[in-house]
């Protein structure tokens, strides 16, 4: 975690996106279930509707398969 402390003024914004996933823009770690540690940069779309096959990540599956939220 230290190389994301080196730089504490960068925000990270979540956006709920309509009917889709978390929109996650910013330096983040991320952790598995595992504890592994990943520094993401930049945006990725996390999964809210449980039917990605990529996981935790959206593969656009929320479009098929009905979700709302
Ligand atoms: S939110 Fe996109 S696949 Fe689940």
């Amino acid at each position: 975690m230290d190389e994301i402390n080196e730089n504490p003024i960068q925000k990270v914004t979540i956006k709920i996106s309509e009917n889709g996933p978390l929109v996650v823009n910013g330096n983040v770690i991320l952790i598995d279930k595992s504890g592994i540690e990943t520094i993401r940069e930049g945006k990725m779309a996390l999964c809210r509707c449980g039917g990605s096959e990529k996981k935790p990540f959206c593969d656009g599956t929320h479009k098929r398969n009905g979700f709302i939220g």
